[in-house]
Order: C-alpha cells, then sequence, then structure tokens
C-alpha cells in the first residue's frame, strides 16, 4: 500500500482519544511498514511538510536539526523543511497551504504565532492530511484540527521554576520576568506556570518585559530595568538561556555578583547555559527538552496506522539547581 493510500485510510480512522503513551512505551509495534521503508523507492517514502521557525537561537537549531535527522530516507520519509522567513507567520502559512496543495502525507508544524491557524488547519483537515504541533501550542486550542502536540509541558516547567524561587527567597525580594516575543503561546504557559509554582511567596514582580528570546536584548532590557529600579531587583526570571545569559552580563556591568547579589534561573537547557550554571553566571536552568525526532516518527507512525494518539504528548525535561549538578552533565550534553 503506497503512504498516500495507507494516509487515506488512516487519517479517516485517526481520533484523538485518552490513549496516552509515554515516551518510553511509544514503541513502533504497530504492523504499518512505513517505519521500514528505508531503501524504498521515493514513491513509498511518507512526505513530510515541516513548517519550521527557522533561525532563533540554540534551543530552535537543536530541535530542528533533531528533526532533520530522524526523518531521514532511511528511517522512510521525505521531509521538507521550510523554515519561516524572519519569523514571518505569514510566510509559514504560505508554506502549509503548498503543503496541503502539494498533497503531502503529513505536517509538522512549530508556529511562530499561537493564533491565526484555523483556515489552515480546517485545510489540511479537508484534504485528510494529518498536522502534528511540535513544540508551539495553538489558540484556540481545538484538538480536533490536529493529532496531536509534542512537547515539554511549559507549565511544569516554569512551576518548577517559581517553586525553586519561592524556596530561594523565604523573606522575598524584587523580580523581573524577561519574556520571549508577545503573540508566542508558550510565553503565556510559562508566565501561568510560574505564577503556580510561585505560590503565596513574598517575591515581588518590579517588571515584565520580553526580550524577544535574545541576548543582546536580554542584556539591554536587564540594565534599563536594573537603573530604574537603582539595582534594587534580587530575582530574574528570563524564559529562556540566550536571555539570562544577557541579563547575567548586564548584572556583572552593573557592579553586581550573580549568585551573591542577583539569582538568575532560565529555560531550555542549552550547553551555553548549562556552562554558565557550572560557571556560577546563572543559578538554576530548567531543560526543555528539544530532542523528541523520535517521538515524532513514533506519533506520525501511529497516525499513519490509524492508532489513537494523546492530544498532548509530554517530552520529559529535566531541572538544574547547583554548578556541580551542571557540571554532572556538561560532558554528555548532546545541545
Ligand atoms: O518554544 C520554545 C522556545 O522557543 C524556547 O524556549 C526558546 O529558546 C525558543 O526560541
Amino acid at each position: 500500500m503506497s503512504a498516500k493510500k495507507r494516509i487515506r485510510t488512516a487519517f479517516g480512522l485517526v481520533a484523538v482519544g485518552a490513549l496516552a503513551f509515554g515516551l518510553a512505551g511509544c514503541s513502533n509495534d504497530d504492523s504499518s511498514d512505513s517505519g521500514d521503508a528505508g531503501g524504498s523507492s521515493s514513491d513509498d517514502l511518507v512526505t513530510v511538510g515541516f513548517v519550521a521557525v527557522g533561525p532563533e537561537g540554540g534551543w530552535r537549531q537543536a530541535n530542528e536539526q533533531n528533526i532533520q535527522d530522524t526523518f531521514t530516507e532511511d528511517a522512510g520519509f521525505e521531509l521538507k523543511y521550510a523554515p519561516a522567513a524572519n519569523l514571518d507567520q505569514k510566510s509559514q502559512i504560505d508554506s502549509f497551504t503548498s503543503f496541503v496543495d502539494e498533497g503531502v502525507d503529513v505536517i509538522l508544524l512549530s508556529a511562530t504565532e499561537a493564533s491565526g491557524w484555523e483556515d489552515s488547519l480546517k485545510r489540511a483537515q479537508e484534504a485528510e492530511i494529518p498536522v502534528v504541533l511540535l513544540d508551539r501550542g495553538i489558540e484556540p486550542e481545538d484538538t480536533s484540527l490536529y493529532v496531536t502536540r509534542i512537547a515539554p509541558d511549559n507549565v511544569e516547567v516554569a512551576k518548577a521554576v517559581g517553586e525553586w524561587a519561592a524556596a530561594e527567597f523565604p523573606d522575598g525580594g524584587n523580580y523581573i520576568v524577561l519574556e520571549g516575543p508577545a503573540g508566542v503561546g508558550v510565553v503565556n504557559e510559562r508566565n501561568t506556570g510560574f505564577e503556580e509554582g510561585l505560590g503565596d511567596s513574598s517575591l515581588v514582580n518590579v517588571a515584565s518585559q520580553t526580550a524577544n528570546w535574545s541576548t543582546e536584548e536580554g542584556k539591554s532590557v536587564t540594565e534599563t530595568l536594573l537603573k530604574s529600579n537603582n539595582n534594587d531587583i534580587q530575582f530574574i526570571f528570563a524564559q529562556n538561556d540566550e536571555m539570562g545569559l544577557g541579563a547575567a552580563q548586564a548584572v556583572e556591568e552593573a557592579g553586581l555578583t550573580v549568585g551573591t547579589d542577583v539569582k538568575i534561573a532560565t529555560i531550555d537547557g542549552t550547553k551555553n547555559a548549562i556552562q554558565a550554571l557550572a560557571d556560577g553566571q546563572l543559578s538554576f536552568v530548567h531543560e526543555y527538552n528539544p530532542l523528541f525526532g523520535e517521538t515524532a516518527i513514533e506519533v506520525v507512525e501511529k497516525a499513519l496506522a490509524g492508532d489513537k494518539v494523546d492530544s498532548y504528548i509530554i517530552v520529559p525535561s529535566e531541572a538544574f539547581d547547583s554548578a556541580e549538578a551542571a557540571q554532572a552533565v556538561l560532558a554528555d550534553r548532546k545541545y
């Protein structure tokens, strides 16, 4: 059965259900031959349109490279990589539409913006092309329009940051949040989780501002906020590593010491941040594991085989709360 025939048959059966399967348990145990089409002719390859974000930072590079390294011809796939032009959603929607018109078998979507996807997703549904969300969710969250979302749980990851901060500052203090770009779904999820984790902490939020995932903006925004608060800031929650590394530069240039005067927590767990934690330039790093290509393949194969798939597949991620913990993983860090 060609990949396209299999898709048409399978899509009719795909339903979002409660049958969850974990990363470990996600073994390719179905009879579909899509996983072993390696070396077959191109007709047998499953064509996958990857509507990607493109250059954005260390995490994105690791995630998108992992997808490309996993969806190979040997694994039975023809991956068509379509990064956004300058993070522009319209370029993503254009790529998405082209993939639907071309009749790819599956679409992977990492959305630059959370909203504005309903029409595209409905077109894919009408064309019986399953869509799998990678990392980023969409708003409104209509799980009937896609097979599943594969990502670490932003709310739980950020909640762990909030819990750590509350424990670190039992007597309170002032903090700022460096956010990702407005309109990106993970930003709201991370704010929600962080505030949940803080609980009834007496830490006070003196400012929350986007620094657009970047080290340069993380530094400049932190410089401005330190000045406007007379350096009376004891904690910085940076929603990704690059912004946290920029904040650390600003703290040091203000004559303050990371760890003693100001603690900095970040999310992602890229090698640079783990190294900075080991060197005392960051205080806490929570991984947001980008390496889920194998899980994505297993989800695609289950969708093609008509198996039910949970609407959100959580990628496990761990926290690092000390220089020693960072040192212990540095040598084997894969991203
Ligand atoms: O959506 C995940 C976020 O996007 C990462 O935390 C950030 O580094 C990336 O740019």
